[in-house]
């Protein structure tokens, strides 16, 4: 089928463009490249999606532009005709969301609103909108389920990504276009974000330089490996492919959340070299645990990651080790 994916030159976007042409899909990938962090990346990401989509024979076009811009939005939704969107494009980050909420706002809440109302208008039926663990705040039940109420976040980054799956519950009950929202936990593999900590910390290793530990180190995050994820939101397409229309909340997660001291330690094991570590405060908009309930995402899409800790950092420092080969100095 024809699938528009928005922030398809992202991390997470650029694994799962690949997949669906692997699957067979034809692809329309919308992204502004901001500079959130170096936009050469996010090329380097595109050029291999470009790459996959040659060797396999499938259609891809690239709309670079800004899913602020609702004209445009409607304009490339109007031509391409997709069956589904799929919605990565995002200002993405807790910390940084302190700094620039208004930026976070025009983005995952106007952003989103734009294009789901383009998505209506072009007919599309089917919508995948990436939420994030984070909205479940500092939870006091764990692990987290869907049906845990989500009504106190901790950071403008969570209080968009619930908004964003209250809009996408809106148009579904208004237009009846089936929409799943999927909750990622911390996502890490080949491509990761340079600002999220698993690729941070291997550049700062690899430079010798002292670890950040922020608190005592117990702060445990529900590392999940992107493949996993890719998995889980493949298996959500499928879910909203139904005659009558869904709306669903999903976890995708790992379901084995790490202390930051172990991941600090499977990733020195990994790379072969010991690190220092620096210990500071807690940071504020941090939680202190994320950890996924895969209850209905198991029994209602057939989710189920595979990826233990050990091996996805060892592929991940395999793909860093060739990055600095292939690119010196990047990726920062
Ligand atoms: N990586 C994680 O651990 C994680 C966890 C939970 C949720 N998520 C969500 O998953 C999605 C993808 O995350 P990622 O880690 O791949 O991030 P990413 O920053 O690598 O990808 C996002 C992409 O969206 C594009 N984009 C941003 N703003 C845009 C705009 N206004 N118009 C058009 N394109 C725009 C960026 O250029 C980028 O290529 C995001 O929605 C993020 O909030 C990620």
């Amino acid at each position: 089928m024809n699938i528009f994916v928005t922030g398809g030159a992202g991390f997470i976007g650029s694994h799962l463009c690949e997949r669906l042409l692997l699957l067979g899909h034809d692809l329309i990938v919308l992204d502004n490249f901001n500079d959130f962090y170096d936009p050469a990346i996010k090329r380097r990401n595109f050029a291999e999606v470009a790459e996959t989509a040659r060797r396999l024979g499938r259609s891809l076009t690239l709309s670079e532009g800004d899913i602020r811009d609702s004209r445009f939005l409607e304009m490339t939704l109007g031509e391409g005709e997709p069956e589904a969107v799929i919605h990565l494009a995002a200002m993405a980050g807790v910390r940084p969301s302190i700094e620039r909420p208004a930026l976070y706002a025009e983005v995952n809440l106007g952003g989103t609103l734009n294009l789901l109302d383009a998505s209506r208008a072009a007919g599309v039926r089917r919508i995948l909108f990436a939420s994030s663990s984070s909205v479940y705040g500092n939870s006091p039940t764990v692990p987290f389920a869907e049906s845990d109420p989500v009504d106190t976040p901790i950071s403008p980054y969570a209080a968009t990504k619930k908004g964003g799956e209250l809009l996408c519950h809106t148009w579904h009950h208004l237009y009846g276009i089936s929409i799943a929202c999927l909750r990622f936990f911390t996502v890490y593999g080949p491509r990761q974000r340079p600002d999220l900590a698993i690729h941070k910390f291997a550049r700062m290793l690899s430079r010798g330089e002292p670890l950040p530990i922020y608190g005592d180190g117990s702060t445990s995050r529900d590392y999940t490996y992107v493949d996993d994820i890719i998995d889980g939101v493949i298996k959500a397409l499928e879910w909203t492919g139904g005659d009558i229309p869904r709306y669903g909340i999903f976890n995708l997660g790992e379901s084995r959340p790490v202390a930051l001291r172990r991941l600090v330690s499977v990733l020195e094991e990994a790379m072969g070299m010991p690190a220092q570590r620096v210990e500071l405060p807690m940071q504020i908009g941090d939680v202190e645990l994320t950890f996924a309930d895969l209850t209905k995402s198991a029994s209602q899409l057939g989710y189920r990651p595979s990826t233990e800790i050990e091996s996805g950092i060892a592929r991940f420092v395999a793909w860093f080790r060739e990055e600095q080969r292939r690119v010196p100095g990047a990726p920062e």
